[in-house]
């Protein structure tokens, strides 16, 4: 059994702490939930003179009463039930929604490393199963809490009030009640960790399944996905099976500790002696007071479970929002940099892998320098581009642009010097305009936009489009060619002011005659920006200011095309190498 890793009190306190926001909508619905817990001792105590006055004195006033009394507090019941129902629901999809706000914002905070750590599945979770939780179950055990409680003592008040001897006898019972109880809430939290766990492994996986169909169609992975994710599914199943086991026996055997509590007192109160202090109509009351305590008892026994699974899945929560956001110390900000990079030896790891992926690089590149980066997959290329936005922080040696290292910068003043185009495609679900005009552009002049997409090569297709630059793209693109979603994505960079052009394999999914007129296209509107570009193939950056050919995390060779030709090192062989692939393909 793993320890709990924060108190279950703690991570209640803070869930509370968010509806203390709401204070106002929790006194409405707490006088509310007391009010209806109230009127379960006042049926009670009702039964004393409807058995004793009504019914065996006949007093005519009590007769007259007694009907409209038992309306009265039924109509109590059904209002303060309305409202404390009502203004907890508010309460609980306000705090929702604020949870669910503040865990994407803090995502949207976190570090490339989070993402590339965390499954995707576990991560929609997040915001989807896990906020739900929380919410459901703390609005149930709130609810219960206040309702269930005031419902206890107001009966056991009336209990005592009535006869303490035969109350107290009951009372023995209650701590064999309450170890039972603390044996089910440890076993119930463990589990509802579990469950929720395997919850986001199913997810992962159909996610997996609905964002890799084809590729899952192609090579007959139907049968693999399927058993996938029918162990994981089971796995769920088996869980959920043993939560609920333990939920419904705990119920009963709390249930059965009751009515042998309740055995005994009937025991007691047909002695003789009792029988003498108490009149039938009090007697009657007592028992129906002892019958109206099972409901709440049972129920206190399943807040348990309600609290345990608000407990588990707010702590999924509050580790997520407690977890470090990207570190983000630099004050400086820069307006428009003149786009000098600098690398001083540069070497760098992923955290976790033990294994440097760069070593000692150094680099200088002047303003408006294009600078080229080729060598096999798998060389360090994206890694090193990847180190300019700091998707990744360097430990060893510093990177500066304009002279001022990159953690002394402000991340958003940092970002806007730099425009991506990555080797994966990036596109979101809206229309073509606000693609191109994404983020910081959003504002940009409708003249602007399409001058970018010309540039890119897009503008043609996008005039076909049924809605041109209106037209909505679907899922990260759908409707889209790969090359005209790298256009997409291409033209996003070319509107970018930013003085930095990262362009990873940018143009990997175009044939070779667009490609090359992008580059033309690229190399008029660029001349201004440090640009680093990531090229597969090796023709489309002859005219690069400087090539530098990476080899296992280092640069190997460096200069211009010729030079590098006439060199006759790696650059001439992989040159060699396409040029044979090209003419024979
Ligand atoms: N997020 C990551 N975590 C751990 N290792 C990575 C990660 N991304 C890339 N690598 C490793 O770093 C090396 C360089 O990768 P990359 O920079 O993508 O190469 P290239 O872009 O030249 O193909 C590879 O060995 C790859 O396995
Ligand atoms: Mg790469």
């Amino acid at each position: 059994m793993t320890t709990p890793r924060t108190t279950g009190w703690q991570v209640y306190q803070r869930l509370i702490g968010y509806s203390l926001k709401y204070w106002r909508y929790m006194v409405v619905a707490i006088v509310g939930l007391i009010a209806s817990a109230v009127t379960q001792p006042m049926f009670a105590w009702i039964l004393g003179p409807l058995l004793d006055k009504a019914i065996l004195q006949r007093d005519p006033v009590v007769i007259q009463w007694l009907p409209l009394g038992i309306m009265g507090i039924f109509l109590l019941r059904g209002m303060a039930m309305f409202l404390s129902g009502y203004y907890i629901g508010l309460v609980g999809r306000q705090v929702t929604k604020m949870l669910r706000d503040q865990v994407f914002t803090h995502m949207l905070r976190m570090p490339v490393r989070f993402f590339e750590n965390t499954q995707s599945g576990k991560l929609l979770a997040y915001v989807s199963y896990y906020i739900d939780q929380v919410a459901n179950a703390s609005i149930r055990g709130v609810t219960s809490l206040i309702q269930d409680s005031a419902t206890i003592i107001g009966l056991l008040g009336l209990m005592f009030y009535q006869s303490w001897q035969l109350t107290l006898a009951m009372l023995v019972i209650v701590p064999l009640i309450a170890l039972i109880v603390m044996y089910a809430t440890r076993r119930l939290r463990l589990l509802s960790h579990k469950v929720q766990d395997s919850v986001s492994n199913v997810t992962q996986i159909a996610n997996e399944m609905i964002r890799g169909y084809k590729v899952v169609r192609i090579f007959n992975g139907e049968k693999y996905e399927a058993q996938r994710f029918s162990d994981a599914n089971e796995q769920n199943i088996h869980l959920q099976m043993k939560r609920m086991v333990t939920e419904l026996l705990s119920t009963p055997l709390v249930q059965f500790m009751v009515a042998l509590a309740l055995a005994a007192m009937v025991y007691i109160a047909t002695r003789e002696s009792t029988l003498e202090t108490l009149s039938p109509g009090t007697f009657m009351s007592f028992i129906m007071s002892m019958i109206l305590l099972l409901t709440p008892v049972r129920n206190l026994t399943q807040l348990n479970a309600q609290l345990q699974t608000a407990i588990a899945a707010g702590e999924g929560i509050f580790e997520l929002l407690d977890s470090q956001a990207e570190k983000d110390h630099g004050s400086m900000a820069l307006e428009h940099c003149k786009g000098e990079v600098a690398f001083h030896n540069v070497s760098f790891a992923y955290p976790g892998v033990g294994k440097p992926v760069l070593h000692n690089i150094n680099l200088t590149v002047r303003p408006g320098e294009k600078i080229a980066l080729v060598g096999k997959s798998g060389s360090g290329k994206t890694t090193l581009v990847n180190l300019l936005p700091r998707f990744h922080d360097v430990e060893n040696g510093e990177i500066r642009l304009d002279g001022v290292a990159l953690q002394d910068i402000r991340l958003h003043s940092l970002r806007r010097q730099i425009a991506y185009v990555g080797q994966e495609i990036v596109l979101f679900n809206d229309s073509v305009r606000n693609n191109i005009a994404y983020g910081d552009m959003r504002d940009l002049p409708d003249a602007q936009i399409r001058a970018a997409a010309e540039a890119a090569h897009a503008l043609e297709f996008i005039e076909k489009l049924p809605h041109g630059f209106d037209t909505q793209i679907g899922d990260n693109g759908v409707m889209l060619s790969g090359g005209q979603r790298q256009r997409l994505s291409i033209a996003r960079a070319i509107l970018s002011p930013a003085p930095v052009l990262i362009l990873d394999e940018a143009t990997s999914a175009l044939d070779t005659e667009s490609e090359r007129h992008i580059q033309a296209a690229l190399d008029r509107l660029l001349d201004n920006r440090t640009t680093f570009i990531i090229a597969h193939r090796l023709s489309t950056i002859e005219n690069a200011d400087r090539i530098l050919v990476m080899q296992d995390g280092e640069i190997i060779e460096s200069g211009k095309h010729a030079d590098l030709m006439a060199q006759n090192g790696q650059y001439a062989r992989l040159h060699a190498m396409q040029f044979h692939d090209e003419t024979t393909a």
